[in-house]
This record gives C-alpha cells, structure tokens and sequence, in this order.
C-alpha cells in the first residue's frame, strides 16, 4: 500500500521551497554509468519527482523528462517552477509508481530520489523494467541526515532533535534513510553503489524551512497541537553558531548514497 505523506498543500509548498537540489555531481555518477553501458539520452522518467528537485539538471540532457508523483499539491508545484524557469521539454503527471506515464521500452533512464522508501520497490523495479529501453538505467539514490563538518554542537542538536524529540514520529520505512539505502537491491545483473557528501551552504532560516519539512516533525505537530520544538532548535543552533549574525550562511553537508542499474540486452 502506498505511504501517503508529504501531500498536503502547505507541506508540498514547503518542500518546494525549502528541500536541497541535487549536486550535478550525482548526474554525473549517473551519467557517466549509462555512458559507459552504452544508453541514449532520449526520455528520462523521474519517478516520484516531488516539486522535481531532481529533475532540473537533467533537461540539458534529455530532449524529453517526465515527472509523476502520486501528489497532485506535489506536481502543481513542480510544474509552476519549470514553467516560470521556461522549460519546455518537461512534462508531469500525477499518478502512482505502480502506473508510470509512458509505455515499454521508451526510456534511457528512470531515477527515483529520496523515495524509495515510500514506495512499493517491487512494483516500481516491474514498471521500470517495463518502460526501460535495452540498455537503460535505473538510479535510486537519497540523501541522509545533515551535519555541520565545522560544528560538532550544531551536529549534535540536529541529531537530538532528528534521534530523540522525533524519535516516536518516524515512519518505520525512515530506518532505509538511516541506513543510507543499503538494503537497495536492483534486480539487474550490473549495479554500482557510490557514497559521496554534498555541500549545501545555506543561511540558517532555510536550514530551519528545511527541518520544518521532515515528516517526523509534520507527525509530532499533529500529535502535539500547541508545541513546536523546532523554537528550542533554533535557539540551541544560533548559540551553537556564536556569531554576531543572526541569520548566518551554515555550512550544512548530507551523506549522499546512489544505486545504480543497468537493463542490458541478453
Ligand atoms: C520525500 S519526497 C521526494 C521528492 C523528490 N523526489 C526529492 O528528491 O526531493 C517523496 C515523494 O514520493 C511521493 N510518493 C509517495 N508514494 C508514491 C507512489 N506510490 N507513487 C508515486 N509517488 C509517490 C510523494 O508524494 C512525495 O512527493
């Protein structure tokens, strides 16, 4: 069954707003994989695209992307931004993993970030399977928890608040992230696996947007109308971060994990 989060109209806004892009470095892992197993760069489907954060840097690539996700809030947003960016050979649909919008074999590439773990993974391998052209790629990849590498006492409460004052919040499926998705097994005989870290230097209000975009956070809210620990958290982060600023750029770095699959021809 699918795990429906992330859908409501002002947490798609904010995920919009406040979840990372992708570095090009992860496109061009990704890139460089289907190279070298000979792929074209015809179609590429993101498969639960969210507000599309990864899809921007691939249409320089391909001369068609498609986004869907199971979330109309989700794709209203997604197209607003392409649209005000002018891109033109991007289409969205919104629909499930197990339904993607285009028919067999026309596809290079089918990527799915920092969603595997909300959706049925055998039925998103069976979809891709069938829409992946020989050769094509499947790329899963996510991001895990945040650290400050020059602040141990920023880390510190960003790891308080993620492992004890959401700790009852989580979703089950949250340990993959934790676990930085090494239970991905592609169902193609040539994988690859890198594990790489990405900067991501962001004033400390965005820092903020972005916890406040965790569903963990989202679920302790319901649970504790009235309460918001992300006030303590920002009081503890700005003492952590002694500077005059109040609003300083953070130099706010994720774990990165990317798992790729070839569909070859026999
Ligand atoms: C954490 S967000 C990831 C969004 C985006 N790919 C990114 O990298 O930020 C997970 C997304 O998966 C979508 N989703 C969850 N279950 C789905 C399903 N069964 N089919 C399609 N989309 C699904 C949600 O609506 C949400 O937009």
């Amino acid at each position: 069954m699918a795990i429906r989060l992330f859908e409501e109209s002002v947490h798609a806004s904010a995920y919009a707003q406040f979840r990372p892009h992708y570095s090009t470095r992860i496109r061009d892992i990704i890139k460089s994989f289907m190279e070298k197993h000979g792929c074209g760069f015809e179609c590429m489907v993101d498969v639960a695209t969210g507000s599309g954060q990864a899809l921007a840097y691939w249409t320089n690539v391909f001369r068609k992307c498609i986004g869907m996700d199971i979330s109309c809030e989700q794709i209203k947003n997604a197209r607003k931004t392409f649209q005000e960016k002018g891109v033109k050979n991007v289409e969205f649909h919104v629909c499930p993993v197990e339904d993607l919008p285009t028919g067999p074999s026309s596809c290079d590439l089918v990527t799915c970030a920092q969603a595997w773990h909300w959706v049925d993974a055998e039925k998103l391998y069976k979809e891709a399977t069938r829409v992946l052209r020989k050769p094509g790629v499947v790329a899963v990849y996510g991001y895990g928890i945040p650290y400050f590498p020059s602040n141990r006492k920023a880390t510190d409460v960003t790891l308080k608040f993620h492992n004890v004052t959401l700790a009852k919040h989580w979703h089950a499926n949250r340990g993959h992230i934790i676990n930085h998705y090494k239970e991905v097994q592609l169902p193609y005989s040539v994988t690859d696996r890198y594990d790489i870290t990405q900067e991501w230097p962001i004033p400390l209000s965005h820092y903020m947007g972005y916890l406040g975009t965790w569903s963990g956070y989202c679920k302790y809210k319901e649970e504790n109308p009235g309460d918001d620990p992300l006030v303590r958290v920002h009081q503890d982060l700005k003492e952590a971060f002694t500077v005059a600023d109040t609003d300083p750029i953070v130099d706010c770095t994720f774990p990165i994990f990317v798992i790729l699959g070839a569909n070859l021809p026999k």
